[in-house]
């Protein structure tokens, strides 16, 4: 019987690759917004942790602005490849080192920038793992939580969150807007920004990424089929299978 961690590296470790080509995780309005903060707060000294950098595509846009990132993550698998493709795109500031959210190999105070993208919804303690971010944060420095969004309609939550498990075993939850502003809260760290948009999933990609076996395609596919028009509508649930998540983009502060 294997543990939360060890599921995380076996769905993620062979499918490195995929996630550094995925068009999803390649491109979007989130990293385009995450780049031009990073350049408004100026950070050009800054040292700056990637927690869960995955395929490495919050790495690879806030390279440029900052002095060093850290892209962090449990995989190997994807820190070889982020290593391989920061060198390939000649960006020299950039490390790679194993680890989880939960427990951050770092000293107090290390950052003055903290981001993550696409990952949270993968981390088993997250109000330890905000506490950690606010732990090695530097006051005055930033965070940045990038995520798909779960919703506020408990009925349009629990579609969501179980089609999510069905795709990917190592998915434990998305959160809604108003749980993200509270744990950012607690971890008392100031809001400066949030802004939301649609993210597009088209079917046949986001199953073949996770290597979703076939009964579960099929059970995820049963599910759509027979969702309330309630859910079907919030999700823009269309013929092939294909929907909508919203993702959510949260700019906090450390005080100084
Ligand atoms: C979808 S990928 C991230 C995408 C990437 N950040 C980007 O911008 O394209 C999710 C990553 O989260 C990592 N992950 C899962 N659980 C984690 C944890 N507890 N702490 C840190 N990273 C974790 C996975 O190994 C995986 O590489």
């Amino acid at each position: 019987m294997r543990t939360h961690e060890q599921t995380v590296q076996s769905q993620f470790d062979p499918r490195a690759q995929a996630y550094l080509t995925s068009a999803v995780h390649s491109a979007g309005p989130d990293l385009e917004r995450a780049k031009a903060l990073a350049a408004q707060a100026g950070l050009s000294t800054a040292q700056a942790l990637d927690i869960g950098c995955g395929g490495g595509h919050l790495s690879f846009a806030l390279a440029p602005y900052v002095a060093r990132m850290v892209a962090l993550d449990p995989s190997a698998g994807m820190l070889a490849t982020v290593a391989k493709a920061a060198s390939a795109r000649a960006l020299s500031g950039i490390e790679v080192r194993q680890g989880n959210a939960e427990s951050l190999p770092f000293a107090d105070g290390s950052f003055q920038l903290v981001c993550t993208r696409y990952s949270a919804h993968h981390w088993t303690r997250l109000e330890e793992s905000v506490r950690e971010v606010g732990r090695v944060l530097a006051p005055g420095g930033h965070a940045l939580v990038i995520d798909t969004l779960g919703h506020d309609d408990a009925l349009v939550d629990t579609f969501i969150q179980s089609i999510e498990l069905l795709r990917d075993p190592s998915h434990v939850r998305n959160r809604s807007r108003a749980e993200w502003r509270s744990l950012l809260q607690s971890a008392e760290l100031l809001e400066i920004e949030h802004a939301e948009w649609p993210t597009h999933l088209e079917f046949a990609s986001w199953v073949e990424r996770m290597q979703t076996p076939a009964d579960r395609v099929a059970v995820i596919r049963s599910l759509q089929e027979g969702a309330p028009r309630e859910v079907r509508e919030a999700l823009a649930i269309e013929p092939d299978g294909s929907f909508n998540l919203r993702t959510g983009l949260f700019w906090f502060r450390r005080p100084a």
